[in-house]
Formats: structure tokens, sequence, C-alpha cells
């Protein structure tokens, strides 16, 4: 795959569903009594790893392209998967799955590729310990492989040192195998899909502030579900849309929801041209189609709050400000070191490679705009977003920008290449 500067960038398109709300209308579905149906499920492989972690506790889940069924079997109706668990490359399936795992009578396990198990574990062995879960890292290094379950639960309240929706969603997760209320606080809110979806389901579930509260041992009913598209696959097209010359793009059936959508403010903070429209509710989720063109970008500080709701954008947003006039700081955004790759590392490298100017920072970037960048062979580490990325980079790059391995798109957008190929 190999990616040229482009003259004009014009049209109409969808991207695909948005991950964390697939990830978990599978989980929950799962967990409660009934038929769940998903439309507009992501088709990832992060997706699919969820999808295969169910069926192999027991759970009959059909899938044609978007489309899900689940029969689920109940809050106690999974069984003990006879191999370990393969999340493959998902945080997210390792994080929330654990969370379940650990009200399960039975002892699992569960492993993924060499990023996941390089990935931070203790932020949920820790609350779930304190739950009184059997939890432990196999080879006792705070990482995946992992060993899980067959221990009676507790409520606790747990103070969560970082604004993580992963944690979250696991200490509610297992909030609800435990008596009484779990509650988790946050030091800044996170993605809240899971609170607005077990609501739904019929958990009682509460949040007021940085807490969020459930009650354990709900009936938890299926439902049907209509996933948004992702907005952190429509973020690439976002930043297309606003650094390319003579672009316009509507982007259409986008999740906007407040503690996702801070790539919006940034791009309107640095002077974008961007709209919503059509603003509507589906499936208790804010959704829009977003609206961009070309725009004189000037930079910005990114920090504080609206990290978290932005934090996998941020690779995107990097090139967006090397793209635009003047500095951009980002600040607060450590838990990049500890995605799917070191983001922090990747994006500075990659994006020095192709000619611009960025000085990592213990939590964050400093990124001096302006410089005409040029294309390069981009390093991806096996990191969708950074693959995705720096394909729009290379849409403002002189010369050819090419991948070391872009296969890895299919984590979260399949068919991003196409997509881009037919615009351009
Ligand atoms: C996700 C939460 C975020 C995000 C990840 C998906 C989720 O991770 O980076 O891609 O679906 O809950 P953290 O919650 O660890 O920040």
């Amino acid at each position: 795959m190999a990616i040229t500067k482009v003259k004009s960038l014009k049209g109409e398109i969808t991207v695909p569903g948005d991950k964390s709300i697939s990830h978990r209308g599978v989980m929950f579905g799962a967990i409660s009594e009934g038929i769940t149906e998903l439309t507009g499920f992501l088709d990832g492989a992060d997706c699919r790893s969820t999808i295969s972690c169910f069926k192999a506790m027991g759970i009959d889940i059909t899938q044609e392209h978007d489309h899900v069924v689940i029969h689920g079997k109940g809050l106690k109706g999974l069984s003990a998967p006879s191999k370990m668990l393969d999340v493959g490359n998902s945080g997210t399936t390792t994080r929330l799955i654990s969370g379940i795992l650990a009200g399960q009578k039975f002892i699992s396990s569960l492993n993924g590729d060499e990023s996941i198990q390089k990935r931070p574990m203790g932020r949920i062995i820790t609350p779930l310990t304190s739950m009184g879960a059997h939890i432990k890292s196999i080879k006792d290094n705070g990482c995946a492989p992992l060993e899980i379950g067959g221990a009676p639960l507790h409520a606790i309240h747990y103070d969560s040192p970082v604004a993580s929706a992963q944690v979250k969603s696991c200490v509610l997760l297992a909030g609800l195998y435990a008596d009484g209320v779990t509650s988790v606080t946050e030091p800044v809110i996170s993605r809240n899909h899971t609170e607005l979806m077990l609501k739904g389901f019929g958990a009682d579930i509460k949040s007021e502030g940085l807490t969020a509260s459930i009650v354990g041992g709900p009936r938890l009913i299926g439902q049907k579900i209509t996933v948004p598209g992702d907005i952190s696959s429509a973020a690439y097209f976002i930043v297309a849309g606003l650094i390319c010359e003579n672009a316009d793009l509507l982007i259409k059936n986008v999740n906007t929801n407040p503690t996702r959508a801070g790539i919006i403010q940034v791009a309107k903070n640095m002077g974008g041209n961007i709209e919503l429209l059509n603003e509507r509710i589906v499936s208790g989720e804010p959704v829009a189609d977003i609206h961009v063109s070309s725009s004189d970008l000037h930079g910005c500080e990114i920090s504080g709050e609206i990290i978290p709701t932005l934090i996998d954008e941020l690779p995107v947003i990097a090139v967006m400000a090397a793209c635009a006039s003047g500095t951009t700081t980002i600040k607060d955004a450590a838990e990049l070191k500890v995605k799917e790759s070191d983001r922090i590392a990747t994006v500075t490298e990659n994006l020095n490679n192709m000619g611009a100017d960025i000085t990592p920072t213990d939590d964050g970037m400093i990124i001096m705009g302006g410089e005409s960048l040029h294309g390069t062979t981009i390093k991806t580490y096996k990191d969708h977003r950074i693959a995705m990325s720096f394909a729009i980079a290379g849409l403002v790059a002189d010369g050819e920008t090419s991948f070391d391995d872009e296969g890895c798109c299919v984590i979260s957008y399949p068919n991003f290449f196409d997509t881009l190929k037919a615009l351009s």
C-alpha cells in the first residue's frame, strides 16, 4: 500500500461500527436472558476476539457481517472454557471480560498477542483482588496471561488512579456478581458506554459526577441495539478533511457521545471548519453526521479533562497539529504509553521521519507545526491507529508514504484503505 499527495478529497462516507459499543453489546448480551441483536456491529479483529471468547464459554452467537445475534444465558449461564481464552490484540476484551470472569464459579485463563502481553493488568488485578476475586498474572509480571475466577465477590468502592473506561467497566461488571453496591470514582470522566448500555439491559446503575455505581445480582434482559459509527474511525477522515486542499467530506452516522468526542472540540479550537448535522439519539447514544472542509489550522494546547475523550485520536490529532501553524502541546496523556504501542514514541518517530518537528515528553508531546511533510516507510509496530493516522499524513506529504505492515488496520477498520482510495 502506498499513499501519495491528493489534489482534492470530496465525498460522503460511513465508518464502521463503534468498537467500544460493539464489544459491550456482545458481552452484555451473553450475560443477559434472551436474545440480543446488534446491527452496525464492528466486524473487526478485536470484536471478533470478544465473540470467540463468549462462544468458548457456551454462548451461541451468529454473525453475518455487521449483524450479530447473541443467545444470552443470564448472569450465571457461562460455562467453563475448555482452553485458554484468546483475547488477540484487544485490551477492551481483556479488561472487561476479566470483570465478568472474576464473578464465575469456574476458573479460567486468558492470553493474547505480544502487545497484549505487555499491557498493564495490575490496574484491574488490584480492584478485583480487593473484591475478593482470585486473579493472578501467570508470569507474575502484572500482564497477561491471567488466571481468574472461582471466588465469591463482595462490593467495594474503588478510587481509580487512572481515567480508564476499561478499568471502570471491569469493576462495574464484577459488581454485577457482588452483594451490595459497587462503585468506582475516576480522576476524570472516561467513556460511559457501559453505564448507558447496561442500564438498557436492566441493571441498576447510576452515574453521579465522577462516580459510577451498580447494584449486584440484577436480571439482565437481551436488547436490540443499533451500533453507531465509531468516532475513532471517523477521526482519520475528520483530520483528512481539515488538512487536505480542496476537501469537503460528510461522515455520516457517527457516535458523538461527549465522553468520546473531544476531537471535535480540538478541531474547532484549532480553527477547523467542522459542523455536526442531523444530531439525534440512537440506542441511547448521541449520533450525528460530521461535515468537514479544508481549513487554515493553528496549534493549541490539549490537556486536562479533555484527554480521556480523545485518547485514541491523539495519533491523528498529532498529524493534524503537524499540519497546523504554530505549536501544539499535548499534556496529561501518559496513558498513550500503554496502548497497542507506546504511542508517544511511535507517533514521534514516524512524524519526525516525515520531516515534522516533534519532541516527546513524559505525558505527551510538543509539535511545532508548519514543516512540510515527505513520504517515508511508516513503522506501524502493528498498531492499527498508527497505520491509519500516518496514511492520513501521507495525503499531504511529498513523495510516497508506505508501511512496514498495514495489515493491523483489521483490528478496528478492515476496509480503511478502500474507503480512502474511493475518496481520493
Ligand atoms: C476503551 C477504552 C479506552 C480506549 C480503548 C477502548 C473501551 O481505554 O483507549 O481503545 O472500550 O472501554 P482505557 O479505558 O484503558 O483508557
